[in-house]
């Protein structure tokens, strides 16, 4: 296999049938030492971190397959830190897509001067650029439509799946008493018919959750969800 990403959680192989393998490491983003789902810098390490990502992206993927939504989940070696996935065309260099339950982060930092911090926001959706020189900024449809990075269609469908994928995680969170303020997903086109795919991670590492009004940290969510 070919090491073709080194990123700031997990590392990207290319296989031989065309398939990437993700290996999960135990750094995690944040500044200063303190945990931080939309910060773009390793922060920190943290021990298990990265079988505790990929415990927790095995589980909410394998559910998310089980409800006909389509991932780039193909297999995964909790021990070895590594999963399998089929490969994906980005848009452009890459987009993140946020859904917001409640104003906390970037949103609240943003809109602060008219929304509360906790408020609620019904499954919000916003699409921001993968542009670490440039703080990742928030991108409109029409701008992703206008740059040729992604169709207005496109954009809905992928906006659909955020809020049925989102949806589907709220809901195994709150049979836990857990309750999701917000969570990043990213798409891509996979496949000969370049269907819109969840692709990457869903992990402690890209969401924000809360029990009792407590923030819980990833690799505490992953004990709650997985192995409780
Ligand atoms: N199926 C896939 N096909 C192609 N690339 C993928 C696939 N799944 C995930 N990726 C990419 O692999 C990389 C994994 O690296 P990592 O999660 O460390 O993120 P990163 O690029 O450092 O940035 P960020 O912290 O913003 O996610 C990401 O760039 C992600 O977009
Ligand atoms: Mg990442």
């Amino acid at each position: 296999m070919e090491l073709i990403y080194q990123g700031k959680t997990k590392d990207v192989y290319s296989l031989k049938d065309g398939n990437y393998l993700l290996k999960f490491k135990d750094d995690v983003t944040g500044e200063d030492g303190v945990f931080d789902p939309g910060a773009n810098t390793v922060g920190l390490q943290m021990e298990g971190a990265g079988q505790a990502g990929l415990r927790l992206t095995k589980y909410f993927f394998e559910i998310l397959q089980a409800n006909d939504l389509p991932t780039h989940y193909v297999d995964a070696d909790i021990d070895k830190a590594e999963m399998i996935v089929q490969s994906a065309k980005m848009f452009g260099k890459g987009l993140e897509v946020i859904c917001r339950y409640r104003a906390v982060g970037s949103f609240l930092r943003r809109y602060g001067m008219y929304a509360e911090e906790g408020q609620s926001l019904d499954g919000f959706v916003e699409v921001t650029l993968k542009d670490d020189d440039r703080q990742d900024p928030p991108i409109s449809a029409d701008a992703l439509d206008m740059l040729g990075i992604l169709s207005l269609a496109e954009y809905e469908e992928m906006k659909d799946l955020t809020i049925k994928i989102s949806g589907i995680v709220k809901e195994e969170l709150a049979k836990k008493g857990i309750e999701l303020f917000d969570i990043k997903l990213e798409f891509g086109r996979t496949g000969k018919d370049k269907k819109i795919t969840l692709i990457d991670e869903i992990s402690g590492g890209n969401m924000r959750a809360y029990k009792d009004g407590v923030y819980i940290e990833p690799l505490e969510l992953e004990r709650l969800i997985v192995s409780e």
